[in-house]
């Protein structure tokens, strides 16, 4: 990413993503993300625009970018994203490597978030909702993004590693600083000030590996320092970067996911009601926030091999990003795609990826969507928004949160 062919996104990310989202008061008019107009636009043009400015390409439609994500030979992920830990481990990201490397560390982690695993955690993820719920319930009032959506995803990462919950607030601030390493528009003064807190992070988990090297647990942090893969044990720093990768994957993604799904609600009254009547719909409404407003909106790949996408040659080095926010508006894929619809199923949105880097922890994430709404929809009768202060992107630049969602509901 820091390379002459770096990706040249200024400070404001591509033109009109993540800056303010003007909202009226009572009405949540607003009809769509920040930025997605314009990216709408392209997609309307053609399924792969070219930014001169920016030197990349950007991979609009659902069908392209299937197409991408299923050859991963020649769309690599190695963009520099494999570094993002490089102050803490030598070891790099498991999302930012590629075949054999990235098969043999993918399937040790993925068992621990198979479906059926993570069904298993379902009493104990409903407990946290309820849990950090407790403590503002009585106020009548919240911030969804601080309250719950900060500290839902963190505390179940934990339990599951096994680290303990009540450092969520470390966890909290570590997850910052290594988005904000990932993001595109990162610098080298930027990233003098990651290196600290990305320290302390690596001080804080070799504490805890030590720990499991001695004294094994029924924890994932445990199977990752004895596992055996292909007769080898995983060295210290991969079993630091997969723990990193997990806190830090674990938790943006998810909470943007938690605080969308509050405010598209609230913009959608009628859904919102057929929601708190039929709570059998929670699965496919989550499907529909994540598909509607994904929590990435745009991933990054670079070209291996001179390659044609529609018309446009790529060389070997060319940057692009897939964007899931147009291809799950896709026309030719879904029907009525800007009409928000909690009971739309199919839903085949790319908000997960698609390919060989399918997101890893996707069951876990829609676990824990349907418990914190599910939750909050039973404790929070008339759920409304506190202010008329316009809502404002929060988190890193290529992730797609809310710096805060305040609302007020009656107990
Ligand atoms: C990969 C989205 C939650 C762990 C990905 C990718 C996407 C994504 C788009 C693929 C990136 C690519 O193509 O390069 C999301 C969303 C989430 C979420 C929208 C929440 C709504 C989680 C959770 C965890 C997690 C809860 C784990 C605890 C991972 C990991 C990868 C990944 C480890 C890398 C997989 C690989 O490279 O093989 N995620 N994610 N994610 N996600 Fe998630």
């Amino acid at each position: 990413i820091r390379g002459s062919r770096a990706l040249k996104l200024d400070e404001r990310g591509p033109p009109n993503i993540h800056r303010s989202v003007c909202m009226t008061s009572s009405t949540f008019s607003e009809p769509h993300s920040s930025g997605l107009p314009y990216y709408q636009e392209l997609a309307r043009k053609g399924e792969v625009h070219f930014e001169p400015s920016r030197e990349m390409y950007l991979v609009l439609s659902h069908r392209l970018v299937r197409r991408v994500l299923t050859d991963p030979h020649t769309f690599s992920c190695r963009n520099g994203i494999e570094n993002v830990f490089k102050d803490a481990t030598s070891a790099p990201a498991l999302l930012g490597l590629d075949p054999p490397d990235h098969t043999r560390l993918r399937a040790l982690a993925a068992s621990a978030f198979t479906p059926q695993t993570v069904a298993r955690l379902k009493r104990c993820t409903y407990e946290l909702a309820h849990r950090v719920l407790n403590e503002v319930i009585e106020a009548g009032a919240m911030d969804v993004v601080a309250d719950i959506s900060d500290k839902l995803p963190l505390m179940v990462i934990a339990g599951i590693l096994g680290l303990p919950r009540d450092d969520w607030k470390h966890f909290l601030r570590w997850s910052h600083y290594i988005a904000a390493a990932a993001a595109p528009t990162v610098t080298r003064e930027k990233e003098a000030d990651h290196r600290g807190p990305l320290l302390e992070m690596r001080r804080y988990l070799l504490a805890e590996i030590e720990d499991r090297r001695t004294r094994p647990m029924e924890d994932l942090l445990s199977r990752f320092v004895h596992a055996d893969v292909e007769g080898a044990r995983l060295d210290t720093e991969e079993v630091l970067s997969l723990t990193m990768l997990l806190v830090s994957a674990g938790h943006g993604t998810t909470a943007n996911g938690i605080g969308q799904g509050i405010r598209w609600l609230l913009a959608h009254p009628d859904q919102l009601d057929k929601l708190r009547r039929d709570r059998r719909l929670l699965p496919t409404a989550v499907e529909e926030i994540l598909r509607y407003d994904p929590p990435m909106y745009m991933v990054p790949r670079v070209v291996t091999r001179t390659v044609d996408l529609e018309g446009h040659t790529l060389e070997e080095g060319d940057r692009l990003l897939y964007v899931a926010a147009t291809a799950n508006r896709d026309e030719n894929v879904f029907s009525y795609p800007d009409q928000f619809d909690i009971t739309r199923d199919p839903n085949p949105h790319l908000s997960f990826g698609y390919g060989i880097h399918f997101c890893l922890g996707a069951a876990l994430a829609r676990q824990e969507m349907r418990a914190a709404l599910d939750v909050i929809l039973d404790r929070c009768l008339h759920l409304e928004r506190a202010d008329t202060a316009p809502l404002e992107h929060g988190g890193a630049v290529h992730l797609n949160g809310l710096k805060h969602l305040r609302v007020r509901f009656q107990p």
